[in-house]
């Protein structure tokens, strides 16, 4: 029997959807057998109808499909609803913020699904074409650039006309990884004069070759600036201290801040301080990419475009969900690419191995218990008794 799939529609003003009408078409090709809740792809852009054509169930009230599905997927977690209904052993995949949301991972192993957070993709070359991080990353640099010039009252590239020149603008880009490289890429096609900075190294190069100027503060030894893993590392007092005084330098001659520096599993570095703000020239602009995770300036409101001393700051929650089409698609990608890698066409089944480095990776709960390493020790933990945890958790 086909591997039944269902995809959710997502809740409050989440707007994109966990597939598409091109990836429910591969994977009804692939012999699985699709259900979409109605609506699911109308906030994206793609109709109930365009499913439909491509071999998907459209359903109004969806509990029972989610009842006898053999695979749920999503963007963000589901209600816990969805989680009720499903069966025991079936699969869900969606990015399920577990270092947050630890009362949701109880309740996935209390339900026995196998939940799968696409967010904890390992960064492995075989894993690239499923890295959900990247590809939302990548459209949130290119909206942040977006999002800055029509907040800013001025133009980006240098113009020579009859009534003077326009002088080009000054953007800086904090934080160069996939957003802050795309954020680049975009200001410099645009015609603005592009510096930036990160604490890793290596990203020099990549600045560089992007046609920015990269701004760095020296680290002590042979620090890269990054672990092994690749990603950034937090620095030391001393070197927060000098970048501080460099960024504050810096900053006061820019037009445009775009901010993007995430430390994994950590708040996000302050890295631009009201002081520094102050320093802005009035109509100046920041965009604050990192403002979910707390934000890398001191001043961001989240879901806010805030005003201080004439600079304004921009902190908009969920940037990829503001281009849901393309973010859509890309995310559904991901998702049809990780399903098709665990998947055995001829067998027609799921061939889920929790050896693989991936699933490793990924894997939250299985067969009733929380699996995943860096969380069966401290939400084992909280399972010991106590009267107000489940409230605290709820808020
Ligand atoms: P991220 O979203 O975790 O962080 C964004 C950037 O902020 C990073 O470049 C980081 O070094 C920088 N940052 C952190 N703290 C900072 C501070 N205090 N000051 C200035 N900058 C700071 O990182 P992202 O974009 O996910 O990528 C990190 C690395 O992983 C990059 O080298 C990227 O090329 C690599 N990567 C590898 C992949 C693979 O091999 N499959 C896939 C995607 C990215």
């Amino acid at each position: 029997m086909a591997v039944s799939l269902v995809v959710v529609k997502e809740q409050g003003d989440e707007t994109r959807v966990a597939a598409t009408p091109e990836t429910v078409k591969k994977l009804t090709a692939l012999g699985f057998s699709l259900t979409v809740e109605a609506g699911a792809g109308e906030a994206s852009g793609f109709s109930d109808a365009r499913y439909q054509e491509e071999g998907a169930t459209i359903a109004s009230s969806p509990a029972s499909a989610i009842a006898g599905a053999d695979v749920v997927v999503g963007v963000k977690a589901p209600s816990d609803a969805t989680v009720k209904a499903m069966k025991k052993g079936a699969l869900l995949i969606a990015q399920l913020n577990p270092y947050q949301d630890a009362d949701g991972v109880k309740s996935y192993a209390a339900q026995g699904v196998d939940a799968m957070a696409m967010e904890l993709m390992p960064r492995i070359t075989r894993a690239q074409s499923m890295d959900v991080l990247s590809s939302q990353s990548n459209l949130s640099g290119y909206k942040a650039v977006l999002d800055a010039t029509s907040e800013y009252n001025r133009a980006l590239p240098m113009m020579m006309t009859a009534a003077g020149t326009v002088p080009a603008a000054r953007v800086f880009v904090m934080g160069a990884g996939v957003a802050g490289l795309q954020a680049i890429a975009t200001a410099k096609r645009l015609g603005a004069i592009v510096s930036a900075t990160d604490v890793r190294r290596a990203a020099a190069e990549q600045v560089q070759s992007l046609g920015g100027t990269f701004v760095m503060v020296e680290a002590d030894e042979e620090d890269s600036g990054e672990t092994a893993g690749g990603y950034a590392k937090e620095m030391s007092a001393d070197y927060q201290k000098r970048q501080a005084a460099l960024v504050s330098e810096h900053i006061a001659k820019q037009d445009i801040v775009i901010c993007t520096a995430l430390i994994p599993g950590r708040p996000a570095p302050e890295l631009v301080t009201t002081e520094m703000v102050e320093k802005m020239k009035p109509g100046s602009v920041i965009v604050d990419l990192a403002a979910e995770q707390g934000g890398n300036c001191k001043l961001s409101k989240l879901g806010e475009v805030s005003h201080h001393k004439g600079v304004k700051i921009v902190a908009h929650a969920n940037v990829p969900g503001r281009l849901a089409g393309n973010a859509s698609e890309l995310y559904s990608r991901n998702i049809l690419n990780f399903i098709s890698a665990f998947y055995d066409a001829e067998g027609s089944k799921l061939a889920i191995d929790w050896e693989d480095e991936i699933i490793a990776g990924i894997g939250l709960t299985r067969d009733g218990a929380i699996v995943h390493p860096a969380l069966a020790a401290p939400v084992a933990a909280e399972k010991a008794p106590s009267k107000d945890n489940g409230e605290q958790n709820a808020s």
